[in-house]
């Protein structure tokens, strides 16, 4: 990767896990058009092309099996971009109640939103380089902020996320002496259209509503303008730090 902070997407070696996602695909697009050597490796749980790497992401056995295949093929990378994440699952929607909790969509949200962001950083995060400057961002949300809950409602998305957060900043402060290069950030990337954000198109109507591809414009520039300082923190589309 350039040691130059400004532009990490140059020559660089690039791990998009959930590259399937809407917010997944957007980032290999715009990741191959910023550099034609870009190296982007996808991560997925269903292949959709041959390129890709299926893996139960849930399954350590698969997880270190993927990490080793990775190792192997490109040696060290320079960057993962953990795109993964839950909202709705087979028709179960979040939360407006507490009445409305339910174990199932609660462990699945949990999966997506924290256990996998947990295994991703203990399998890949030793692939990160050591020389140079290196980055792990992981989609969080906003609505992860405990500060920032005026509304209520979504229980687990909300609560998944916090805990997606905590592993951010304990993961930070563990780089800050393993890896001084590395840095760990949450990304929140606006309300952008995808599956995931599909069953609230009418009411998110009143925000302002990204394409993947807006909303990949900005956080490629928000991941090239940071540097160690802002490791540890959440970050919104705009530059903005997201109180936790
Ligand atoms: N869209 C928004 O407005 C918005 C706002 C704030 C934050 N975010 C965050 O941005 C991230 C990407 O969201 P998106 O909008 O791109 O959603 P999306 O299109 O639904 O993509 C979600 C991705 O997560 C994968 N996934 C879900 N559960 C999984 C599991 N158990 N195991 C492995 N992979 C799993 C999906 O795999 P398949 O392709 O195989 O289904 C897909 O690749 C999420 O973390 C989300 O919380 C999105």
């Amino acid at each position: 990767m350039n040691t130059n902070t400004n532009n990490k997407f140059q020559n660089a070696k690039v791990l998009v896990v959930g590259a399937t996602g809407g917010i997944g695909s957007a980032f290999v697009e715009k990741i191959k058009q910023l550099d034609k050597d870009n190296i982007i490796i996808e991560v997925v749980r269903k292949k959709k092309y041959n390129h890709q790497i299926e893996v139960d992401m849930l399954d350590e056995e698969s997880m270190t099996q993927c990490a080793l295949e990775i190792h192997k093929q490109h040696g060290t990378i320079d960057m993962i971009l953990n795109t993964v994440g839950l909202l709705h699952s087979d028709g179960a929607m979040p939360e407006r109640a507490y009445k409305e909790i339910n174990q199932d969509f609660l462990q699945k949200t949990f999966e997506a939103n924290t256990f996998i962001p947990f295994l991703v950083s203990k399998h890949f995060i030793p692939l990160l380089s050591k020389n140079k400057t290196s980055l792990i961002a992981f989609m969080s949300a906003r609505i992860g902020s405990i500060s920032d809950n005026n509304l209520g409602g979504w229980y687990s998305y909300r609560a998944s996320k916090s805990a997606l957060n905590m592993l951010i900043k304990t993961l930070s402060i563990e780089l800050s002496y393993k890896n001084k290069n590395a840095i760990c950030i949450g990304l929140h990337p606006g309300t952008v259209k995808t599956n995931l954000s599909d069953p609230f198109s009418e009411k998110i109507k009143a925000y302002k509503v990204f394409s993947k591809e807006e909303s990949i414009d900005y956080l490629v520039n928000q991941i090239n303008r940071v540097d160690q300082t802002f490791s540890g923190k959440l970050i919104d589309w705009k530059g903005d730090v997201i109180p936790y």
